[in-house]
């Protein structure tokens, strides 16, 4: 007998336009669809088409009008500034009505885009709300990028207003935003008519003749309804790293995405309306935007936004403070937290300090769940430890232990098999084969590629670049789009990502280029070539590695030259690419045709045995960089 996964598995394959209407039952929409899935112009599809339907009235007014106003919607709670706030959905149906109502009066209409630059307080999520309640694209700009990065999406998603706040807080450093704010608007060519601002109490900014203040600004606004949009309009952009310095628009459009999340709450999480779930991530991140945001509220559960860190704020103990005392039965996070909580409290002695026992499952994804941490959460928490793969783009998981649909037996480094509504394959290339791939049988190790079409709420295309789209995700495997991961698949159908296929690393759960810093190294007067590469790190996953060849000429060594080379990356891209490393070599290992050896100089750094490249110019300056990167004292830890 199939079980209730495998079934629904099915299901969603044999008949995926049956499957996602009857998800879709649980949506209110203005309009129903003409077509469930809209097939007609591939490799573009388009999931409710025709269909009229309001984010932000699924994620709040109807839960209102349903009884439910009262109920919490959001806790705030923010060991940074000593503070905890809850919202209801009344209280988030009132202040987003009225956000709605300034963004108007700034003639923000539907279509038109703003961006988000703000912390992790409540403002943030109402900020979103507000925009998808008039049909306004938001696009958030995560708060540890620098001004550089903030220009760029500027200049690419041309908003018309910036919803800001004046300041963010790292523990103890406060982040003034306004700067950053004001440096990147002078570097964009394009220039937003206003910025609303969110004056914080540590720090107050200064504003100028275009700013408005947040509060003053919602005082005297009226409050706006909810305007139906199109299914396929686009609810948000969200920028992510792609194999350069220049980011990817991320497009999601409202009525698949609301479907999937909300079917992702009860089948993927195994979450019901009223519980209270926590994302501990940033909303400046997919995860965020997801798991923080909507998909919680249109389920109609509580969700909590916690500004601070997982140690530090005040010690390794806040999740389990923060369990305990909101009731979470779900909380979702990247790996790395619990590494960084295991390290400070490796017996887990400070867990007994509260009773967390009304969590029923950890989530963990953003990165590769290492099975050590795994086991310590299974181990110290007493719950089943649930890894899940999925990227910016899908806005969902791909492969996950579905709980909802009763959970499979865990294999420890393995996110278990394809949620229902993915086909997941592993392909390779195969000139003489139809579509130029082959699929390659378990146990082999190939790119981790999806049938199309692809599930609702995963990316319809990039913003303003469907050419973009189709290059970098669809024409490397003809009918599929590439994950950009590499894996393989066991005897049991079991999934396991193994590594990125581009230049992608993931730091602290942080997705990064190591193209796009390597651009900025090269920018620096001195260095002649240079290469990053991500190595292991047992707090943060991976770090990046920067390794520079000096010009020939070059009068100044590498005590001078390196600090600059931190800094300007700190500067350029922000202090969340934890560049902290670099030194200096002779020549960079190539192969004969020029192509530089990352993947080689990688497995020298983190001590993993490798084999010369048949291809390789010159294997002596492989001993040279084992030499100079044990100088630096790699590797660090046995990986
Ligand atoms: N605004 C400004 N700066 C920020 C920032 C923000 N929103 N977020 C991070 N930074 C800064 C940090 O202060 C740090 O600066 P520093 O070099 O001066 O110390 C730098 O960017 C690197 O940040 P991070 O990699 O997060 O390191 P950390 O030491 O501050 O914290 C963890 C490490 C593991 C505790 C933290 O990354 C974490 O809690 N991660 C798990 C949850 C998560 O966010 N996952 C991501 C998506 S699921
Ligand atoms: P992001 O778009 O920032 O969410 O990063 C997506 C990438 O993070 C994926 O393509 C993977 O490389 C990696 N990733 C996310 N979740 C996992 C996981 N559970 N296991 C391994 N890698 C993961």
């Amino acid at each position: 007998m199939s079980t209730r996964y495998e079934q629904t598995l099915h299901r969603a394959r044999t008949d995926p336009e049956g499957f996602w209407a009857e998800a879709a039952e649980a949506i209110s929409w203005h309009r129903r669809w003409d077509r469930v899935l809209d097939d007609s112009n591939p490799p573009f599809y388009r999931w409710f088409a025709g269909a009229e339907v309001n984010t932000c009235y699924n994620a709040v007014d109807r839960h209102v009008e349903a009884g439910r106003g009262d109920q919490p919607a959001l806790i705030h709670d923010s060991p940074v500034t000593g503070t905890k706030r809850i919202l209801s959905y009344s209280d988030l149906r009132e202040q987003t009505a009225r956000l709605a109502g300034v963004l108007r009066g700034l003639h923000v209409e539907t279509g038109d885009r703003v961006l988000i630059y703000m912390p992790m307080v409540p403002e943030a999520a109402v900020a979103m709300l507000a925009c998808a309640r008039i049909g306004a694209i938001h696009s958030v700009v995560f708060g540890g990028f620098a001004a550089g990065e903030l220009a760029t999406r500027i200049e690419d998603a041309r908003p018309k207003v910036v919803l800001a706040a004046s300041c963010g807080i790292e523990t103890a450093r406060i982040v003034e935003y306004k700067p950053l704010l004001d440096e990147a608007i002078a570097m964009s060519a394009h220039k937003p008519v206003a910025t609303v601002m969110l004056q914080r109490p540590q720090h107050t900014a200064e504003l100028g003749s275009d700013d408005r203040d947040w509060h003053d600004a919602m005082a005297a606004a009226e409050a706006v309804d909810c305007v139906p949009v199109q299914a396929t309009d686009p609810l948000y952009i969200l920028y992510t790293s792609g194999t350069t310095g220049v980011p990817k628009g991320v497009v999601r459009d409202n009525g698949g995405h609301l479907v999937a999340l909300d079917w992702s709450m009860g089948n993927v999480y195994g979450v019901s309306p009223g519980e209270v779930y926590w994302a501990a991530s940033d909303i400046g991140w997919v995860v965020g935007h997801s798991y923080i945001v909507y998909a919680p509220l249109i389920h109609g559960c509580t969700t909590v936004l916690y500004e601070g860190k997982p140690v530090g704020t005040p010690d390794a103990s806040a999740f389990w403070r923060v369990i305990s005392e909101h009731n979470v039965s779900a909380l979702f996070t990247a790996p790395t937290a619990f590494r960084a909580i295991k390290r400070e409290d490796p017996r887990g002695e400070l867990i007994g300090k509260f009773d967390p026992s009304c969590l029923r499952t950890l989530f963990l994804a953003g990165e590769r769940a290492d099975p050590d941490t795994v086991q310590w959460a299974e181990d110290k928490l007493g719950v089943p430890v649930i890894d899940h793969w999925w990227q910016t783009e899908t806005g969902w998981a791909i492969a996950a232990n579905c709980v909802g649909l009763g959970a499979l037996p865990v294999k420890h480094g393995s996110p278990t098999k394809a949620v229902p509504g993915y086909d997941v394959r592993i392909l390779e290339h195969d000139d003489g084969a139809a579509g130029g791939s082959r699929e390659l049988p378990p146990g082999e190790t190939g790119a981790i590629a999806l049938r199309l079409p692809l599930p609702p709420g995963c990316l319809p295309t990039l913003w303003k670049n469907d050419d973009g789209y189709v290059d970098s995700y669809l024409s490397e495997f003809e009918g599929y789009y590439q994950t950009g991961d590499a894996g393989y698949v066991d005897q049991d159908g079991y999934l396991y990502i193994m590594s990125r296929t581009d230049d992608l690393i993931n730091v602290a759960g942080h997705r990064l280029s190591t193209g796009g810093m390597e651009e900025i190294l090269a920018s620096h007067r001195d260095v002649a070539e240079c290469a990053v590469i991500g190595v292991a790190d047992s707090l943060k996953g991976q770090v990046p590695l920067g390794l520079v060849v000096l010009y020939a000429g070059s009068a100044r060594g590498e005590a001078e030259i390196v600090p600059e080379l931190v800094q300007i990356v700190r500067d350029q891209l922000g202090p969340v690419a934890s560049f902290k490393v670099a030194a200096v070599v002779d020549r960079l290992p190539k192969t004969r045709s020029g192509k530089v050896l990352r993947g080689t100089m990688r497995r020298i750094a983190d001590g993993v045995p490798y084999t010369v490249p048949a291809t390789i110019d010159d294997p002596a300056i492989l001993d040279e960089i084992e030499q100079t990167l044990g100088q630096i004292g790699y590797p660090r830890h046995s990986p």
